[in-house]
């Protein structure tokens, strides 16, 4: 089976936000402006899903979700066949989404005003999930070593105030891509553990990984962290359907697993039957498409990376994993609103502008490059007109 990812859809009436969004957002069409800014891909997801929706769909028979031994069965297998990461049934709790996820864990493990540590830039969603349930986000910037990101440390330490009771982690990076090693997975969990601090987890990306450096599983590499971590996955990045807002939580620890159910109880814990389905579908039915999604993005990845290291003033960090390449504008002699500008106004390329990443990042910008290599091309060319 070979998979076209060259094949045109016409996804621009579709109700999808990255269209959707560019007017209300960015102040520009969808019909002239090329969207780069949302996490989701161009593509359509593996057949397997299609099928199994489209047998769904002609049964036709819709009632609340019951045994979902199958499902947990399929996320177990995904992490032992391409993470060599053994789990168990019981610590997988069915969840709408990471960001629900994520926002269900801060509610169960921490109270109004305490503070959740980030390190910046990081996913902006963080930011919002964290202020929309009336805690309040501390920001530790990462530093810059040899043009990619490290964890600081001392900043780390320096900065502490005894009110911190959660990290959220990004692994592999958003933005990015980067590709934690297990000396700072360690030495992050070891910090944690001296300063009674949990550890969330986000490995959403952790399938999109290149030929060249594997995804370093947080609980195998660490496994004295299983007490202190939660772990939020899904397969929604992986296989391209984001719209089924179906995670997994995974909380090997008992305490803290049944701290969290009650907090998930309190919410409703019946999932989304479209999302079952096509989570299942995508984990057992969706290995070589992913296998050949990644030569794809490979080839991509090389051609945004190589073009726009030859524009002037323009840094772009090593893509080591997922497909949101972060680009720094920062040594050019313009503003913020001038970079916006240069980009929506004369490039008519939307980036998601970096400000949103928190401090220091307003001058950079994230790219998606999961589309047909011909849109690519088209952005690097717009890109290299206006920034050359
Ligand atoms: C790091 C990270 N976590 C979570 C999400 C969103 O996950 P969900 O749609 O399952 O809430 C994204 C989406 O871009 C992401 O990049």
């Amino acid at each position: 089976m070979i998979v076209n990812f060259d094949k045109y859809i016409d996804n621009r009436h579709a109700n999808l936000s990255k269209f959707d969004g560019l007017k209300s957002l960015y102040g520009t069409s969808k019909d002239t402006c090329i969207s780069m800014w949302v996490a989701d891909m161009d593509f359509n997801p593996p057949k397997s899903v299609i099928k199994a929706l489209e047998k769904e769909v002609s049964h036709g028979v819709f009632g609340y979700y019951g045994n979902n031994k199958s499902f947990i069965n399929s996320v177990k297998t995904w992490m032992k066949n391409r993470h060599d990461w053994d789990i168990s049934e019981e610590w997988c709790s069915i969840v709408h989404g990471v960001n629900s996820g994520i926002g269900m864990g801060l509610r169960a493990f921490s109270d109004p005003g305490d503070q959740i540590l980030l390190f910046s830039p990081i996913y902006y969603s963080f930011f919002n999930t964290i202020k929309n349930n009336g805690r309040v986000p501390k920001e530790i910037p990462l530093k810059i070593v040899e043009g990619q990101y490290e964890v600081d440390f001392n900043e780390l330490d320096k900065n502490l105030s005894g009110k911190e009771k959660i990290i959220i982690f990004c692994s592999p990076h958003n933005p990015g891509g980067k590709i934690w090693s297990k000396e700072t997975l360690t030495t992050l969990a070891e910090f944690c553990r001296n300063n009674k601090i949990l550890i969330f987890m986000d490995e959403i990306h952790h399938d999109l990984t290149y030929s060249d450096k594997p995804h370093t599983t947080f609980l195998k590499a660490v496994p004295e962290a299983e007490k202190i971590s939660l772990i939020f996955t899904a397969a929604t990045k992986t296989f391209n359907i984001a719209g089924c807002h179906t995670g997994t939580t995974i909380i090997p620890n008992p305490k803290l697993r049944s701290i969290y159910d009650r907090e998930h109880a309190a919410f409703g814990k019946t999932p989304n039957r479209f999302g079952m389905i096509m989570t299942e579908a995508a984990y057992s039915g969706g290995e070589e498409w992913l296998n050949q999604l990644m030569h794809y993005l490979e080839k991509n990845k090389r051609l945004f990376t190589n073009a726009l290291r030859l524009l002037n003033n323009v840094k772009v960090f090593d893509l080591e994993s997922t497909y949101l390449a972060w680009v720094d504008f920062g040594q050019l002699d313009i503003t913020e609103l001038e970079l916006k500008d240069m980009l929506i106004k004369e490039a008519g390329v939307a980036p998601s502008f970096g400000s949103g990443f928190g401090k220091n990042s307003g001058k950079f910008a994230r790219f998606n490059i999961a589309c047909r290599t011909e849109i690519l091309d088209l952005a690097i060319n717009r890109l290299t007109k206006t920034f050359l």
